[in-house]
């Protein structure tokens, strides 16, 4: 792809662009040679097996780790790059923040970091520890948080300055309900903003909510696409069941009840 990084959609600057992107670990190719083009604004989810290479491309896409074949765009500019990580909030797989800090001082010193104006900063933090029903706990250490609460409090830190790429591993993992769809909720009102998500998930509930859908297997792309025209590729009317045609398993006649 020559000039790949100047690939527009409807007229856009793409957000993500991946132009033969591997990460080579010894042996294992954990991504290989993955191409994609992420337009703004759409939410696009990573499908695919445990140990498919999701993180490790999410992670690639953020600019924490540098891939070993190919190239990367985010926004335009080629990754990793410090210039762009400042329009990127990242929520890791494993939460990453201070256990003896309270919720508080962990957003003060993302913010921070971030460069978030004070008196922004913490309107930001009274707004999304209210979002994420964290307000009872922005005084609280973290060691003492459940871990629905710390992936809530890991969600804030990457929300907190508003940044034009969302990178979220496994966003909704432990969370209730009734939590999962405020922050689906949040998620769209965001997308409609002009914000682009890019996440991934084992929930195939959640894969229905997205724009577009990557199928990863062996650290490769095998499809890239609507859910809709996933389930036509695959001849499935259930996103389960196409995932599981792409996985590689038969999928089996489930037995009515007797
Ligand atoms: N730093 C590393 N060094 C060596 N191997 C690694 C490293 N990071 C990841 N891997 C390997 O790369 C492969 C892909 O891992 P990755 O974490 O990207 O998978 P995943 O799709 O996110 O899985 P899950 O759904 O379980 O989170 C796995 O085989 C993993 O063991
Ligand atoms: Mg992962």
């Amino acid at each position: 792809m020559p000039g790949a990084e100047r690939v527009t959609v409807e007229g856009q600057e793409a957000a993500v662009i991946a132009d033969g992107v591997s990460r080579i670990f010894g042996p294992l190719r954990a991504v290989d040679r993955l191409s994609v083009v992420i337009p703004r604004g759409v939410i696009y989810a990573l499908l695919g097996p445990s140990g498919s290479g999701k993180t490790t491309f999410l992670r690639m896409v953020v600019g924490a780790l540098r891939p070993s074949e190919g190239r990367l765009w985010v926004f335009g500019i080629a990754m990793p790059s410090r210039r762009v990580a400042q329009r990127i909030g990242y929520m890791p797989q494993a939460p990453a923040l201070y256990p003896d800090l309270t919720l508080r001082e962990n957003l003060r010193f993302f913010g921070a970091v971030y460069r978030v104006s004070r008196r922004q900063l913490e309107q930001r933090i009274e707004e999304l520890a209210t979002d994420l029903d964290l307000l009872a706990w922005l005084d609280h250490p973290l060691y003492r948080f459940s871990g629905g609460m710390l992936q809530r409090a890991s969600l804030a830190v990457a929300l907190l300055h508003e940044p034009d790429l969302l990178v979220l591993d496994e966003p909704t993992v432990g969370l209730d309900p009734l939590l999962r769809r405020t922050l689906w909720e949040r998620f769209r009102l965001l997308a409609s903003r002009g914000t682009t998500l890019l996440i991934s998930t084992h929930s195939m509930d959640e894969a229905d909510r997205c724009d577009l859908l990557g199928f990863l297997r062996g650290g490769r792309l095998l499809a890239s696409d609507t859910p809709a025209a996933l389930r036509a590729l695959t001849g499935q009317d259930s996103l389960e069941d196409a995932f599981l045609i792409l996985a590689g398993h038969p999928v089996l006649p489930v037995e009515p009840p007797r």
